[in-house]
């Protein structure tokens, strides 16, 4: 039976023997929860892509408590990544870098490259400092589906797949890590999130671009992704009463995503209010996006939100939620530079 725990020590130590075992545990990180399973045990990753329904090809995350391992996951840490290492680690950035020899295959989806990131959490952090090895954990979730930001959203998807589910409450940023892939002297923006483009070329002094052919695949930047089950549709700001209102006639349900409260009631729209802070409207987009896949309703409509790189992470997420191309039409990364 899987056990949903707040972490005292003995926890984790229940947690690193399941790791030990080559079991999954699944753990809050600041960004959404991983599904993690030691990295170091071919089998054990293998598992994650079963309980996910996630296609092997598609790499995963190894998280560790701290630079100081990162010449046994990476070949050669190029110095942009070191730089940026150093000022967003631990926290919500993920670094793709070549990888090492020893890396297992089914980590790296058989590419040369491997994606890296310390996170913040207290809870993560703990786990990783006791198992002492890296973790390799995407987000906790039913491939394509939207990110947990709670535990109990990942007992809702995932059932018993993992043997512990560690519960660090609400995750705070709400979106997955911005992804940046450097090879050589080039950084490159593969998935926008909390750490923004502004503030990576800061640190890097301006090298920074957007995918290209050649880029590393991000399959969680296919067109389809992060969605709920409910049809989704963005729409502009000042046509979402009259929307919700037409769509809402004949007694059809609609769910509404606004950044305000409806001009007036509408008997059949489930309404929610998320706000204008983004941060905010960060950390509950999941949970009110699966609020709203819940209430029955017939599709969900989303306010569109403001074209401002405070908003990009978020934006990115919901045109994902709200396209209808599936994984296998599409090709390639997508740009998501700014
Ligand atoms: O915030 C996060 O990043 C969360 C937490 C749990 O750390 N993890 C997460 O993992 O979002 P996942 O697997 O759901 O998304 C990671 C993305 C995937 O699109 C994956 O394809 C990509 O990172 N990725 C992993 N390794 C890669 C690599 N070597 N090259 C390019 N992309 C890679
Ligand atoms: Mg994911």
């Amino acid at each position: 039976m899987v056990r949903v725990v707040r972490a005292s020590q003995v926890d984790i130590d229940a947690a690193v023997q399941a790791l030990r075992d080559g079991d999954l545990v699944a753990f809050p990180t600041e960004t959404v929860y991983g599904l993690g399973a030691n990295a170091q045990n071919p089998a054990a990753v293998r598992k994650i892509f079963e309980a996910k329904g996630r296609p092997e090809n598609h790499p995963v995350i190894v998280h560790l408590d701290s630079p100081r391992y990162l010449h046994r996951w990476v070949r050669e840490v190029p110095d942009t990544a070191l730089k940026l290492g150093e000022r967003f680690w631990p926290g919500p950035l993920t670094i793709v870098m070549p990888r090492a020899a020893t890396v297992h295959d089914i980590v790296t989806g058989g590419q040369d490259t491997i994606a890296v990131r310390v996170p913040s959490h207290p809870m993560a952090q703990q786990l990783l400092t006791a198992f002492g090895g890296g973790i390799a954990a995407p987000s906790a979730n039913r491939y394509g589906r939207l990110s947990p930001t709670r535990a109990d959203h990942v007992r809702d998807e995932l059932g018993d797949a993992a043997r512990i589910i560690l519960d660090g409450g609400e995750c705070q940023i709400g979106l997955e890590s911005t992804i940046v892939a450097c090879e050589g002297t080039s950084v490159r923006l593969l998935r926008p999130g909390a750490v923004t483009a502004s503030q990576l070329r800061e640190a890097l002094g301006d090298l920074l671009a957007g995918p290209d052919a050649q880029s590393p695949r991000v399959p969680g930047s296919t067109p389809s992704h992060y969605a709920p089950s409910t049809p989704m549709a963005i729409v502009p700001a000042g046509e979402i009463d009259a929307q919700a209102a037409s769509l809402s006639r004949e007694g059809r349900r609609i769910a509404v995503l606004a950044q305000r409260l409806p001009l007036k009631g509408h008997k059949y729209v489930t309404w929610i209010n998320a706000g204008r802070r983004p941060e905010q409207y960060a950390q509950d987009l999941y949970a009110n996006l699966r609020t709203l896949d819940k209430a029955g309703c017939r599709q969900i409509l989303v306010q569109d939100v403001p074209r401002d790189e405070r908003w990009d992470a978020v934006r990115d997420r919901l045109l994902r939620a709200a396209s209808n191309v599936s994984d296998s039409d599409a090709t390639g990364a997508m740009a998501v530079l700014p």
